[in-house]
């Protein structure tokens, strides 16, 4: 599809809508550092996502479970500090909100305060409702989070798509027009199958964004690691890689070893 672009200076949540209204597809990508949230805002990346996943690719951990609040806002805050365009999403982790309201809204505030983030996203439906009301009350923009929802590993059991039975399908759609009623300006759909991403979307107003939930979806994301194939033991079907950072990083780094072994490193003219 030919969309006429329109020039955004500054990407808000009312921007995001803007491009679905007009068909423009959102790009959001994840960022947790400020090195690489310049390169991303700069190449016009819609939304920035600091997600939780900052607990598997920054720290080491097999889940997102064990980034805490403090962790995220340190990421969140390195980022804010390189980005002039793009839309800052923050994860709420997990064990930050699950327990009630109050605490839900203590740690949306503690994010938007103490980073500069510009919104948060939180996982699940029905079963965060109140908190979810409770931090756009505060004027805090919210953006959803359905299907696979990786804090709730435990509970699925596996990574596998979300949502194929009919059950499970309706009541993500119920969730999804749940949210948009109380305010959520946005909603992410995670590893879904292609004909519920296009059902939910053409039921909103409010866009929805994939990864791994095809096409149909109002715009995409993906965690910047995979895309740049540093990565590279993760595969699933749904990941476009646009680089192998990862033997090309092993490569450069390798020459290096090499030269500073052979005493090739410095040379005369990389020397005072
Ligand atoms: O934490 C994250 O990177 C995410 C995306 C996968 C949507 O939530």
């Amino acid at each position: 599809m030919s969309v006429t672009k329109k020039e955004y200076k500054r990407i808000t949540v009312k921007s995001l809508v803007d491009m679905k209204q007009h068909g423009e597809k959102i790009s959001m990508l994840t960022a947790y550092d400020y090195s690489m949230a310049k390169i991303v805002d700069a190449a016009m990346v819609d939304v920035i996502l600091v997600g939780d996943s900052a607990s598997n690719v920054m720290a080491g951990h097999e889940t997102t479970l064990p980034i805490t609040l403090d962790q995220m806002i340190y990421h969140a805050s390195s980022v804010i500090r390189a980005v002039k365009r793009a839309l800052v999403v923050v994860d709420l982790p997990f064990g930050s909100y699950q327990s009630d309201p109050k605490e839900a809204l203590r740690s949306a505030i503690r994010i938007m305060k103490e980073s500069g983030a510009h919104a948060v996203k939180l996982e699940g439906g029905e079963e965060i409702k109140e908190s979810v009301k409770r931090i756009l009350r505060a004027g805090i923009p919210v953006m959803g989070h359905l299907g696979l929802t990786p804090q709730s590993i435990y509970k699925f059991g596996t990574y596998t798509v979300r949502a194929k039975d009919k059950q499970e399908a309706e009541k993500l759609i119920a969730d999804a027009k749940m949210l948009e009623r109380l305010g959520c300006f946005s909603i992410v759909l995670e590893k879904i199958p292609a004909a519920l991403t296009k059902k939910v979307s053409d039921s909103l107003s409010i866009p929805t964004i994939g990864i791994g939930g095809g096409k149909h979806a109002d715009g995409q994301v993906l965690v910047i690691h995979d895309l740049l194939g540093m990565t590279h033991e993760f595969h699933p079907r749904f990941l476009r890689r646009y680089m192998n950072l990862y033997d090309g990083m092993s490569e450069a780094i390798s020459l290096y070893v090499n030269d500073v072994k052979k005493g090739d490193f410095p040379s005369d003219e990389e020397q005072y």
